[in-house]
């Protein structure tokens, strides 16, 4: 049995070197990088039920295209998250690669990020574990977004939240997702040195920092939406399925 050490620099089995190994590792990062900008846009775009039903009504229209068409067409969004959905794809099966195969390999693994007790290598841990539970919950989310794009909305996405019980699932998807893209993107600012080039420690230790505001922000911000969403679909559940009217088309008085 060979080295497998080999494998992991791409030494062919004739000696040569091949450029694979680089190539694939760029590819895993290009694609990390933009899944992890889309999720920081993506936080902010589901928050918007925050700032109440007519917003977040607009907002969807936005990505149907309403500034561009007479007709809004969700499935310009459907297409959206399909290409998300290749990306997603390409980025789990990229990052696979650098899983411990065997149990043994995970002790050796583990044995050796605790001695050294280092936190960067904590870090890739955190990131295996929380992007194998991602490739399913993402899953499942991704294809109801890309097969369903016309059921978005704010009764339609908080029925599916409260009603439909998919609250359950983004009650945890988004701690995973939160924590993976937020580490990851730390990752790479390392791994790419740009801003840490001057100073490797202390732009280190800023850049970490600034990963921990992120995740207890969009922590706070994710999970006040998902709260919101909760609300208004309990509120809803006795008209399961019926749509948001906006205030342009609405004939009952609002409100006092
Ligand atoms: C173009 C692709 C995507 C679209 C169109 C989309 C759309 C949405 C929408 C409309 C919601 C509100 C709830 C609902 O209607 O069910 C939502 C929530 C959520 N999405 Fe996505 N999503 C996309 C990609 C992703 C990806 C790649 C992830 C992570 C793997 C993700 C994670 C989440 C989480 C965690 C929530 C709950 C967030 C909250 O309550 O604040 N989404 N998404």
């Amino acid at each position: 049995m060979g080295n497998p050490i080999e494998g992991y620099l791409g030494k062919r089995v004739d000696g040569t070197k091949s450029r694979m190994p680089a190539a694939l590792d760029r590819w895993q990062s290009i694609t990390g990088l933009i899944l992890g900008l889309f999720i920081i846009g993506h936080m902010f775009f589901t928050s918007s039920i925050l700032l109440g039903k007519e917003a977040m009504y607009k907002e969807t229209k936005l990505f149907e295209g309403s500034l561009f068409l007479e007709e809004p067409e969700p499935w310009l969004v459907g297409l959206a998250a399909g290409i998300v959905f290749a990306i997603f794809i390409v980025h789990a099966a990229l990052a696979m690669r650098k899983f411990p195969y065997r149990w043994r390999e995970y002790k050796l693994l583990q044995t050796h990020s605790a001695h050294m007790g280092h936190t960067d290598t904590i870090l890739w841990m955190v990131q295996a574990a929380t992007g194998f539970g991602m490739f399913f919950l993402g899953s499942v989310h991704l294809w109801l977004m890309m097969t369903q794009p016309e059921k978005i909305g704010p009764y339609a996405s908080a029925d599916r939240i409260y009603t439909d019980n998919m609250g359950y699932l983004y009650a945890m998807l988004i701690s995973l997702v939160i924590l993976h893209a937020m580490v990851g993107l730390y990752r790479l600012s390392v791994k790419w040195g740009f801003t840490v080039r001057a100073n490797p420690r202390a732009g280190r230790r800023r850049n970490k920092a600034i990963m921990w505001a992120s995740i207890v922000f969009f922590s706070l911000l994710a999970y006040s939406a998902l709260g919101t969403y909760w609300e208004i679909g309990k509120q809803h559940r006795d008209r399961y399925g019926e749509r948001y009217v906006p205030q342009s088309q609405s004939t009952e008085v609002p409100a006092k």
